[in-house]
């Protein structure tokens, strides 16, 4: 069952329930956690609340909690939500969160979301980021690496070489948008996504961000792909 109709321009094949943007929920479930804790727990203030968009099964969001930090995790999927536990789950579009007034110490757009195809979409990413951080917060985003597209197709073996994770296909669709297939197969399943990527240039994402109100602090991992950014407050406010 999905829960929401699936975006225009992704898709998602494979065991168990697909979400809008193509993203299996039980591949979510069997990623490892990688290096993305460590970034961030490096880059905010200890015990900082942190509003996670787009969290998935929570693969991130339980090593922040087990690091400390308090962390509100959002996602339009409630099969993503169901399985994060001691976080306070919001279910909603990243676009449409409303929750009021609050604001947080991080806000946090990982897993590419900010290369949305559709710059309304983008725009309404951005826009919420620039919401819900606090005026001497920061905002981190995960951005795609470089040559990512160029250089497709490749792969690379995951799980000691029993399983393989490849990014099939990259081709472009118009308006600096590209159509990209990501292939996950393990010996007893396998997973595609299909997904829309507009690349960006370091200064079409400075560009992007300087438009919702986010500044370009620093980039936080030698391969480019973790960055800090923070809200332009106005002398007024
Ligand atoms: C690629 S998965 C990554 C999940 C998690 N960040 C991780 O690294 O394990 C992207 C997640 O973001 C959610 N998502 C994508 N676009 C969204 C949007 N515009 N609003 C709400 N959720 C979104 C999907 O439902 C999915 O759970």
């Amino acid at each position: 069952m999905t829960t929401r109709r699936m975006r225009t321009g992704y898709a998602g094949t494979g065991p168990g329930p697909i979400t809008p943007d193509g993203c299996a929920v039980e591949l979510y479930e069997r990623l490892p956690i990688g290096e993305e804790p460590d970034v961030i727990e490096a880059a905010v203030p200890a015990g900082a609340s942190i509003l996670e968009l787009g969290c998935g099964v929570g693969r991130v969001t339980h090593p922040l909690l087990e690091r400390g930090f308090t962390v509100t995790a959002v996602d339009e999927s409630a099969e993503m939500l169901e399985r994060v536990h001691g976080a306070r789950t919001v279910r909603s579009p990243i676009e449409d969160l409303d929750l009021g007034g609050e604001r947080f110490d991080v806000v946090m757009l990982a897993s590419f979301l900010v290369h949305a195809g559709d710059l309304a979409v983008r725009e309404g990413l951005l826009r919420t980021c620039r919401r819900y951080v606090a005026d001497d917060g920061c905002v981190l985003f995960q951005k795609e690496g470089e040559g990512w597209h160029e250089r497709a197709p490749w792969e690379r073996p995951a799980y000691g070489g029993k399983a393989v994770f490849r990014l099939a296909s990259s081709e472009p669709v118009g308006d600096g948008v590209r159509s990209v297939q990501f292939d996950y197969v393990f010996p007893d399943a396998a997973w595609t996504q299909v997904f829309l990527s507009r690349p960006l240039t370091d200064e079409a994402f400075a560009e992007a961000l300087a438009g919702a109100g986010l500044s370009v602090e620093t980039y936080l991992t030698e391969d480019r792909t973790w960055v800090r950014a923070r809200p332009v407050v106005s002398a007024a406010k």
